[in-house]
């Protein structure tokens, strides 16, 4: 999934935001080398298929969207044994590779022992990683995602250290800890002092919203894998520049969204994902129009949809597209 020696952009997760219905979206009009699904919680019952089939649809096509992208099941947990059996459920239900959560800084999940809480704990994430790695299949990675840490940015060190020692194949840093929130501006140095020791790849993530900031980033990291988050909605070219900048359209000349283009016309996009919610079993219109605002207001604080104010308060895909002076039509629910 992740080859050390090949670049790579990655679609990060974000619960709420980039589940199936957006990642079909984001396969088809970005260039992402693979996507991370939204976190699992493991709490006191280890899921059965059903379940990851539900928030993974793509499992029952080998991992990967309608389109291709590969698609990685992340979990969250603290139990290394209910983790393990867990990530073996994943892969009997279709998983080609496992992530784990340790950066979440919901209280709710921090408070039930998941995501950044555990950067307190550097052995415990050895042992969770390596719990998970020793149940799932060989061929199978597992990866862990981080942040800095939980109050101190050092930590970090010792963090990515002990994923990597219980057999992590690659570790992503999010340049904040959790205390930070998602407070700009994120840290990207520590997230290169770790790469240069850690001996398996790193992927930095945070606060890359444009080509700019992810030469910046490379500059600062050293590294070649990124994950985008944010700035991957703000900006749905963001992807190909980027893969542009790492020569992963190898010798083709362009790309068709060159350094600076933005979209002059957010439609087909958005229609394309009411189309898929729509397809999708137990996506309501009102889950669709609460996506639509979701995206397009992140669109707006970073990105150049100038409309956001226009339809913030629309009830219905009709009065969104209708607001937005369509000679596109709304898509059919
Ligand atoms: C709404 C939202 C939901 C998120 N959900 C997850 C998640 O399920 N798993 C995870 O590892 N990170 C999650 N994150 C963190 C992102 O994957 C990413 O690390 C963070 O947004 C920083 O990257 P960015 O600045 O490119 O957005 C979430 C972030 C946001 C904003």
């Amino acid at each position: 999934m992740l080859d050390p020696s090949v670049p790579a952009v990655i679609l990060a997760p974000m619960e709420g935001l980039t589940d199936a219905p957006m990642r079909t979206v984001q396969g088809e009009i970005g260039t992402f080398s693979f996507a991370v699904a939204e976190f699992l919680r493991i709490s006191q019952e280890v899921p059965p298929k059903s379940v990851f089939h539900r928030q993974v649809p793509e499992l029952l096509n080998h991992a990967r969207t309608p389109s291709g992208l590969l698609v990685q099941v992340q979990l969250l947990g603290g139990h290394p044994e209910r983790m393990a059996l867990s990530a073996l459920v994943a892969c009997q239900a279709g998983a080609t590779a496992i992530d784990i959560n340790f950066g979440c800084p919901s209280p709710t999940v921090n408070g039930n022992d998941g995501g950044a809480t555990l950067l307190k704990h550097p052995r415990r994430i050895r042992e969770i990683v390596r719990a998970v790695r020793d149940a799932v299949p060989q061929p199978v990675p597992v990866s862990a995602k981080l942040r800095l840490g939980w109050d101190s940015v050092d930590a970090i060190h010792e963090n990515a250290a002990m994923a990597a020692e219980g057999g992590a194949s690659w570790v992503t840093i999010h340049g904040r800890t959790r205390e930070q929130g998602y407070r700009p501006p994120a840290a990207w140095e520590p997230i290169g002092t770790v790469r240069e020791h850690l001996g398996i790849p790193v992927v930095a993530n945070g606060d890359i919203w444009s080509l700019d900031q992810f030469r910046r980033c490379r500059e600062t990291t050293g590294c070649t894998h990124f994950m985008l988050g944010r700035g991957a909605l703000a900006n749905p070219f963001l992807s190909r520049q980027v893969a542009g900048e790492l020569g992963l359209f190898g010798e083709e000349p362009a790309h068709e969204n060159a350094e600076g283009d933005t979209v002059s016309d957010w439609r087909p996009y958005l229609q394309r994902l009411v189309r898929v919610m729509a397809a999708s079993p137990g996506r309501t219109p009102v889950h669709t129009v609460r996506r639509l605002k979701q995206w397009l207001r992140i669109a707006s604080l970073q990105g150049d949809f100038s409309a956001f104010d226009a339809i913030k308060r629309a009830d219905s895909v009709e009065e969104i597209f209708a607001t937005l002076g369509s000679p596109v039509p709304a898509p059919k629910l």
